[in-house]
């Protein structure tokens, strides 16, 4: 039987809680800044200690992740601390499709995913010379929403891109995506599609809490016109949410047209968990400004299950359990080569 395997952070507990659920061995490739963190779980049953996550590409790691025939488990931390070559270059089976990854790193070729599954998607404004409403700026990969920050035009655009560069936060307008702002309700929504089942599932959707924007809509217009920092979408945690029940079949459209634009752009296509992000107008039409590719921190909310899993499964079923009793599955059948990359 395999093992499963991953990075110390994001989701982790999850996952290795899911797979243990599901009589898998579990390892963490842990950070010796967190081996007390992770020590205080028992679901966890070998820790491999590491100065940098970037020693999941080093013999060491690999040599015990090889000789307990593990499946790595990629999430956020992976986009933010390795770059696409690296992740790429993993050695160790991977779930899901380790090539869309590049797909949710580089935000026009994140766009081109969604245009290319039908999703109504915020215009990218290509220069900063053509802001002209509210805009956002962006940083690729997974940066958590740190550094990004709202303009309406290119004089207070380059003001804060500076405050930003002295800061050592990104180097030019080169580390910046230009998007159109959306107003709305955000959701986040949690799929997961099953190769082997063919199927989608929707797993659940979350709200995000944002620092320091959150913050603003508590301070009186006046006060925040006196106030002189830029504020940041640094996640800071997740709660949970239900969406109106006549949304849900666009939710399922929109995550099937997502599974098929991704077999015919990155082969073979979106396998395993997966998020599209976006926003609610008041007509209820969904906008979305992006999506992650792998299993989301937002996804931690349910690990006794979600209103949702509890209308597919009679029994808890977390994300990191859906991941486990896929690979269980494919073991099972012969076919784990249909679930991992
Ligand atoms: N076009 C947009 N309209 C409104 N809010 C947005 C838009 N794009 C991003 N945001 C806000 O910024 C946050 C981070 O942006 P996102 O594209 O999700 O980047 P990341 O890859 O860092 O998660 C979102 O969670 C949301 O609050
Ligand atoms: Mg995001």
């Amino acid at each position: 039987m395999a093992s499963i395997a991953t990075l110390g952070s994001h989701c982790a507990l999850q996952v290795l809680k899911g797979a243990k659920d599901e009589g898998f061995k579990t390892i963490l490739i842990c950070e010796k800044k967190r081996e007390k963190l992770y020590r205080r779980f028992a679901f966890i049953d070998e820790l491999v200690l590491v100065d940098s996550f970037l020693e999941l590409l080093e013999q060491k790691c690999l040599s015990v992740l090889n000789e307990n025939n593990s499946i790595i488990i990629p999430h956020g931390t992976f986009i933010s601390q390795m770059s696409s070559e690296q992740i790429e270059s993993i050695k160790i089976p991977t779930f899901g499709n380790k090539w869309i990854l590049r797909w949710e790193s580089d935000r026009a070729m994140k766009e081109k995913l969604i245009r290319e599954a039908k999703l109504d998607t915020p215009n990218t404004v290509s220069s900063p010379k053509d802001i002209r409403g509210l805009t956002i700026a962006k940083r690729h990969g997974a940066a958590g929403g740190k550094g990004y920050f709202l303009t309406t035009s290119e004089k207070d655009y380059v003001q804060k891109r500076d405050r930003l560069i002295s800061q050592g936060l990104i180097k030019g307008d080169g580390d910046l995506y230009l998007q159109e702002y959306h107003s709305g309700v955000l959701a986040y929504l949690q799929y997961f599609y099953s190769p082997l089942k063919d199927e989608i599932e929707f797993f659940g959707v979350d709200r995000r809490h944002e620092s320091d924007i959150d913050g603003i809509a508590r301070i009186p217009a006046a006060q925040q016109m006196e106030m002189d920092g830029i504020p940041s979408f640094n996640v800071i945690s997740n709660s949970p949410m239900v969406l109106r029940e006549s949304l849900l079949d666009q939710v399922f459209s929109m995550g099937e047209r997502f599974v098929e634009a991704s077999k015919k752009l990155v082969s073979p296509g979106m396998n395993g968990p997966f998020c599209i992000e976006g926003v609610y107008d008041e007509n209820g039409k969904f906008t979305t400004f992006e999506f992650s590719a792998r299993i989301v921190a937002g996804t931690n909310l349910y690990i006794d299950g979600s209103p949702y899993t509890s209308l597919l499964y009679n029994e808890p079923m977390s994300m990191g359990r859906r991941i486990a009793r896929e690979i269980k599955q494919a073991e099972k059948n012969g076919s784990l080569d249909k679930v991992v990359t």
